[in-house]
This record gives structure tokens, C-alpha cells and sequence, in this order.
């Protein structure tokens, strides 16, 4: 046995999507053996990485900005603090950062996090940095540590990595590599290792996560176990829900992979949240075509009629793309009537970030950037009117809300509601890390406040 190492400090700042909180949150797991603990500022680390996003130009710049701070804070260091940059710049431009960067002493792409430890021990023997930017998510997953230390009572489980789609627009299938499927052995013992350490709500992310699917893990064990058919996502749900938890999320799907198991589970999973992120992108088909998404318009609405159908109070989620070349007026207007059509609980919308090495950066017709402003402002004013209406219908409920957050101020707890509204309850401490019922008292375009439940009677009373 070795000695334990004495505690490090280990900071590490998240940009982008929910791949990479979970990747965070693995990358601390992996370097606790290591003595690396937690600390709340660069200043106070050892260890800084940047886990970081490519998806539009904007991202990207941040990191080379967050990168100079870096280096200044090294050099007040005397040296000794290491920089890492891991996620999808990384994966993307490693070499370019190793370049532009000389503070920078790793480079790690996104399935090869799970080296780190020994890129740290590399760095320490040699002069020079450490890049490693392989593409192996199978091998990440079996070389993870099977503990988890968890924070908090929500908790991601990847259990997809990667895209194929290759929408024209997007970095995601060149930053994160094809798409992979867990193994649902693999993903039912960590679901119930997140269970075992209290966790109450699962969230089972993936950059396309509705196209998992897997081998159902064999029954009763031994080599000629029977095994039934191949699982999809909606088995995958039901199984998890066995495991005890008291909500289930997924997390980010394309319409094309919205099976009927699938929905079949919004319909008959207790624990599932009625919410479904669905992104969309436009509402022309001729601007679909465009981008690569393999559906038309009518398409997404029919697949919004199901999901209604299987589940009649579910709340809509969605992301936009505004100013993608070509686009006319006409087109806007197409992806405003879709908007009105299916009337979303929140939705995110991007101008269009022409991405190096995508076939959409090269097209004709790129939309200029005054046109962009104006659509996503128009776009944005008709979305903010939509979230408004949708929370301020809650306002008079009851609802279950998850507290995951403390607040701004002493005593606000901050939670989620199964529409995944944010919801604040002041003087609500003791309600962190648990569902309660939740009387909702007002209702803002982002968030809604509330108070902790009244009798029934009293809530009878006060809508009389
Ligand atoms: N896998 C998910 C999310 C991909 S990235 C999906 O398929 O929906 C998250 C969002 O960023 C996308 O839904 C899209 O709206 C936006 N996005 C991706 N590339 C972009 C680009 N080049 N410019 C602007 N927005 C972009
Ligand atoms: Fe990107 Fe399209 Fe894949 Fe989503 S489906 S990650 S938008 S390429
Ligand atoms: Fe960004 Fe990579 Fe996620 S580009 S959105 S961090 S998959």
C-alpha cells in the first residue's frame, strides 16, 4: 500500500454542456487517489483545468482570455501551479493551445481524461507538456473509478457519448467522436452506486441520448444466462426507475431517435419528469435540409403530438439557431410559426457561429450579423412570452420541488419543479436536498417563488 498523499489543491472550471459537468465531476473522482482535493479559487490550487467548450466562437475565445488570467496567477506561483485544459477546445485545437499558451501543461480531449494521472506523473519527469487527445469512450468508462463522490441530491450519469448526426453546423461529432453506448451493466451499477449515496434524482445524459441503446445485462448470470432483446432508452428508464429514485431526467435528444419506448415510458414511468428537452434548431424544412437534421417541421410537431398524447402535461424544451446561411425572412418566420405551434416551457436560441472544419462555415449566404440580432431578438421577445405564460400558469399549484441549490442570500434554497422551473423558497434551509411540496406564489419569465405547502384546506381557501 502507498502512502496517502498530502491533500493538493484541485480547481477546475466547467464551461459548456452537461457532458462536461459530468466530466468534472469524473476528473474529480479520478484525481482524488492523487490527494487532490477541492479548493474554491484558481489562487488556491495546484492544479487548475479548464474543461472547456468549442460549440460557438464565443466559447472558445473565453478560454484563450481565462487562459492569460492563468498564466499570471503561475508566475505570482513561482511555477509550481499546473494549468490543464481538457473538453472539446482541447480536443479540437490542442496544439494550437500548447502554442498560443506556453503556461498550459496538459491538454486533455474529452475520452481521454482518465490518463490524467499519469500525464501528471509524465509532467513531473520531463520538461515540457503532456497532450493526449485520443478517442477511446469505451476504454474511459472501464478505466473510471466505480466510486462516485457526490454532491448534492441530483446527479448526471452519462450513458451516451458522441454524435454521428452531423448536423453542418456543429463541432460536437469531431470534438467528441462517434456515437457510443454505454453498456447497461455499466450503467446500472453506477445508478445504483449513485442510489447507495443517497442521490434522489438521476439525470442520464448524452450528447444524444435517446439514440442509446445496448445489450440488456444477462439475467441471472453465468455465461449461457439467457438475455432478452436489446434494451433502448425507454427499458433503460424503467430499469433505472427500479433502482429508487425519485425523479429521472435524460438529457439532450434528437427528434429523429424519439422512439415509441420512449415515450411509451413518459407515459407509464411515475418517476420520469413530465419534461423533455427537444432541440429543433428551425422551422423551415428547407433550412432542416440545410443543416443536416433529417426531419422536417412537421416531423418535430408530430413527435410533440405523441409525446403529448403518451403524456399530457409535459413541458417542451428546445434550442434555436438563427442566421444559419441561407436563411431568409420567410424561413424565420417559418421557425416563428413553429415556435407558436407548439408553445415552450423555456427554449435556448443561438446566433449561427460559423464553426472551423464544419460544411455549414463554408456555405453561401452567410446571414450578416445585423439580421442575426434582430431575428434572435425577435425570436427571444416570443419564446420570453411563452415561458412566461407557461410558469405563471403554475402560479396557485402545489408542486413537488427537488432543492439542489442553496441561494443568493442566507436561508434561500433554490430547486426545480417536474417542469424544471427554478424554484426559490426563502427561509427554506432545512428544505435543501429533499423534494417538498411547494405552493407557488409568483412567477417570473425564468423562475418561479414559492412557500412551503399550507394545509389543503388553507390552499382551498385561498383560491375560493
Ligand atoms: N446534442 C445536442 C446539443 C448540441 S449543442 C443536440 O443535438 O441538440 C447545443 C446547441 O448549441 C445546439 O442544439 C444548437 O442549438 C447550438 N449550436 C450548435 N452549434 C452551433 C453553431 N455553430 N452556432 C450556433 N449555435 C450552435
Ligand atoms: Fe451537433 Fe447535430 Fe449531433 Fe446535436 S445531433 S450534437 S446538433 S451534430
Ligand atoms: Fe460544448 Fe463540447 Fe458540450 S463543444 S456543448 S462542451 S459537447
Amino acid at each position: 500500500m502507498s502512502e496517502p498523499k498530502p491533500p493538493k489543491g484541485l480547481f477546475i472550471k466547467t464551461y459548456g454542456c452537461q457532458a462536461n459537468v459530468y466530466d468534472s465531476e469524473r476528473m474529480r473522482d479520478v484525481l482524488a487517489p492523487l490527494g487532490y482535493t477541492p479548493v474554491d479559487s484558481a489562487e488556491a490550487a495546484d492544479l487548475v483545468v479548464l474543461n472547456t467548450c468549442h460549440i460557438r466562437e464565443k466559447a472558445t475565445e473565453k478560454v484563450f482570455s481565462e487562459l492569460g488570467r492563468l498564466k499570471d496567477m503561475k508566475q505570482l506561483s513561482g511555477g509550481t501551479m499546473r494549468i490543464a485544459v481538457a473538453g472539446c477546445v482541447a480536443q479540437a485545437e490542442g496544439e494550437e493551445i500548447m502554442r498560443r499558451q506556453p503556461a498550459v501543461d496538459m491538454v486533455v480531449g474529452p475520452q481521454s481524461y482518465h490518463r490524467l494521472p499519469e500525464m501528471i506523473a509524465r509532467l513531473s519527469r520531463q520538461t515540457g507538456d503532456v497532450l493526449e487527445v485520443d478517442f477511446a469512450a469505451e476504454e474511459k468508462f472501464d478505466a473510471l473509478p466505480k466510486s462516485r463522490q457526490v454532491s448534492g441530491p441530483s446527479a448526471f450519469l452519462a450513458v451516451q457519448e458522441g454524435c454521428d448526426k452531423f448536423c453542418t453546423f456543429c463541432v460536437v461529432p469531431y470534438t467528441r467522436g462517434a456515437e457510443f453506448s454505454r453498456s447497461a451493466d455499466a450503467i446500472m451499477a453506477e445508478a445504483r452506486e449513485l442510489a447507495s449515496k443517497g442521490v434522489r434524482e438521476i439525470v442520464l445524459i448524452g450528447q444524444n441520448v435517446n439514440a442509446w441503446h445496448g445489450a440488456s445485462p444477462a439475467i441471472g448470470g453465468g455465461g449461457g444466462a439467457w438475455r432478452p432483446p436489446e434494451w433502448r432508452l425507454g427499458d433503460l428508464i424503467r430499469h433505472v426507475a427500479q433502482v429508487g429514485f425519485e425523479r429521472i431526467r435524460y438529457m439532450t435528444s434528437h427528434p429523429r431517435d424519439m422512439s415509441d419506448d420512449l415515450i411509451e415510458a413518459h407515459r407509464d414511468v411515475e418517476t420520469l419528469s413530465p419534461f423533455l428537452h427537444l432541440p429543433v434548431q428551425a422551422g423551415s424544412d428547407r433550412i432542416l435540409k440545410a443543416m443536416n437534421r433529417q426531419h422536417t417541421a412537421a416531423d418535430y410537431l408530430r413527435t410533440i403530438e405523441r409525446v403529448r398524447k403518451a403524456r399530457p402535461d409535459i413541458a417542451f424544451a428546445s434550442d434555436f439557431i438563427v442566421g444559419f446561411p441561407g436563411e431568409g425572412d420567410r424561413d424565420f418566420d417559418d421557425t416563428l410559426a413553429l415556435v407558436k405551434a407548439v408553445g415552450f416551457a423555456q427554449a435556448y436560441s443561438f446566433k449561427y457561429s460559423p464553426r472551423p472544419g464544419t460544411p455549414a462555415a463554408g456555405m453561401q449566404l452567410q446571414v450578416e450579423e445585423a439580421v442575426k440580432e434582430e431575428r434572435l431578438a425577435r425570436l427571444q421577445a416570443l419564446i420570453n412570452e411563452q415561458s412566461q405564460a407557461f410558469n405563471t400558469a403554475t402560479v396557485g399549484r402545489k408542486l413537488p420541488v427537488l432543492f439542489s441549490r442553496v441561494g443568493k442570500h442566507a436561508k434561500q434554497v433554490l430547486g426545480y419543479s417536474p417542469y424544471m422551473q427554478s424554484v426559490h423558497v426563502e427561509n427554506g434551509a432545512h428544505l435543501f436536498g429533499r423534494i417538498a411540496e411547494i405552493e407557488i406564489v409568483g412567477a417570473s419569465m425564468t423562475s418561479l417563488s414559492g412557500r412551503e405547502g399550507t394545509t389543503a384546506m388553507m390552499s382551498e381557501e385561498a383560491s375560493a
